[in-house]
């Protein structure tokens, strides 16, 4: 095992260089310079609302403003609360404080990671007009609890679906759950591409169209310079658009790919509980397999003894939402986030792209088991 096995790949997008360097060449020369929402950003959304049972897709800057566009769509501002998990990634807090409302942390299941839906509904108020559940890495929050939740107390739900395209849970795609989901296309995402993009998935036509027009300013696509609605600019790129236009008839090999991976990785992991790793739920159904993420113990300690054998792995969030210095002074007085302190504590992200070959995946799953086992008869 001579070469070492980065956890961000500097050649994700290599089987693709030529063709992106195309069509820079043709876009940049095209004779109608249109290089945002052309005729390629529209194909490009027509050929992903095909993999969503014909859901309105609307491209948009980034999953960041993806969630904005829909917490816009959604008149979700001052006075209102929406309920988030309180482990995840930043714009899941930062969104809904943009947006001019409060974000109402709930702890998250300590097996998935993913927002509880029984604490979700304990912190709803009456000032709650969203709840926001977010899939985690390789898990899908579970939305059927979260529609039923929504439904039972009139609010609206939003499917933070950024790291979850492809996935699909009791034979719903993930985006397609709840009033509106999202995607991201930054790099990492399972169908990423160099560059920032989004997307905004939604049944409801009349969301659609508002999600629409505030990616534009507020225009709405007949009229230029007339604006409806203060919106922002969170527009598409045509060489983008072409180059994942490209890449999408690839992406269900690719997610198989990692799917495989994940399940050797959970295979080899799973006897490994008594020296404190545990890797994550077994079950298939609504599995993504962005990231793979498991919990060990002695996190640092593993780490070191990746990085000494060529592994390159991760810590995705060292804290919870509300103990970060940008959010605390969103937290409950009082509240507090026993899952996400322990998701924060143990969390390690292994490699788990596509191209690693089965070579490369046996010596990440052997260094992680050797540690194991050196450490059998150290553990508390
Ligand atoms: C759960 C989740 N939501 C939203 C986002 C935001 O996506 P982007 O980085 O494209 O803005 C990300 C990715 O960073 C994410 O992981």
């Amino acid at each position: 095992m001579t070469r070492t096995l980065p956890f961000f790949p500097p050649d994700l997008f290599e089987p693709d260089r030529a063709t992106l360097i195309d069509l820079v060449r043709d876009i940049g020369t095209g004779a109608d310079q249109k290089f945002i929402l052309g005729t390629r950003t529209a194909a490009f959304e027509e050929a992903l609302a095909a993999t969503l049972d014909g859901a309105s897709v609307v491209t948009c800057g980034s999953g960041t403003t993806a969630l904005s566009l829909v917490l816009a769509a959604l008149d979700i501002g001052p006075g209102d609360e929406v309920v988030v998990p309180a482990f995840g990634c930043a714009p899941i807090a930062a969104t809904v404080i943009t947006a001019g409302a409060t974000p109402v942390f709930a702890d998250v299941r300590a097996d998935t990671m993913t927002l509880d839906p029984e604490l979700a509904g304990a912190a709803i108020t009456p000032r709650t007009k969203a709840v926001m559940p977010a899939h985690q890495f390789s898990v899908m929050a579970d939305m059927p609890a979260f529609e039923a939740l929504a439904a039972r107390h009139g609010v609206r739900l939003v499917e933070d679906s950024a790291v979850a395209q492809g996935a699909v849970l009791r034979g719903r795609p993930a985006g397609t759950w709840g009033d509106a989901g999202v995607f991201s296309f930054v790099q990492v995402k399972s169908f990423g591409m160099p560059g920032e993009g989004g997307a905004v998935i939604t049944r409801d036509p009349d969301l659609a169209a508002a999600v629409r027009m505030l990616r534009n300013h507020g225009q709405d696509g007949r009229q230029r310079f007339v604006h409806h609605r203060i919106g922002h600019n969170s527009r598409f790129d045509e060489v983008m658009a072409a180059f994942q236009l490209a890449r999408l008839p690839g992406l269900p090999a690719r997610l198989a790919r990692r799917a495989s991976i994940a399940e050797y990785y959970t295979e080899r992991f799973t006897p490994l509980a008594a020296q404190g790793i545990r890797p994550p739920p077994a079950e298939r159904d609504g599995r993504c397999h962005y990231v793979y993420c498991l919990r060990a113990e002695r996190r640092g300690e593993l780490a070191d003894h990746l990085a000494a054998r060529g592994v390159g792995s991760h810590v995705y969030y060292p804290a919870p939402l509300p103990a970060q210095p940008a959010f605390a002074r969103h937290a409950r007085p009082g509240a507090t986030w026993p899952n996400a302190a322990e998701a924060s504590r143990t969390i390690l992200a292994l490699p788990v792209y596509p191209h690693l070959t089965d070579a490369e995946v046996e010596h990440i799953a052997d260094a992680v088991c050797e540690f194991a086992d050196d450490r059998e008869d150290t553990q508390p």
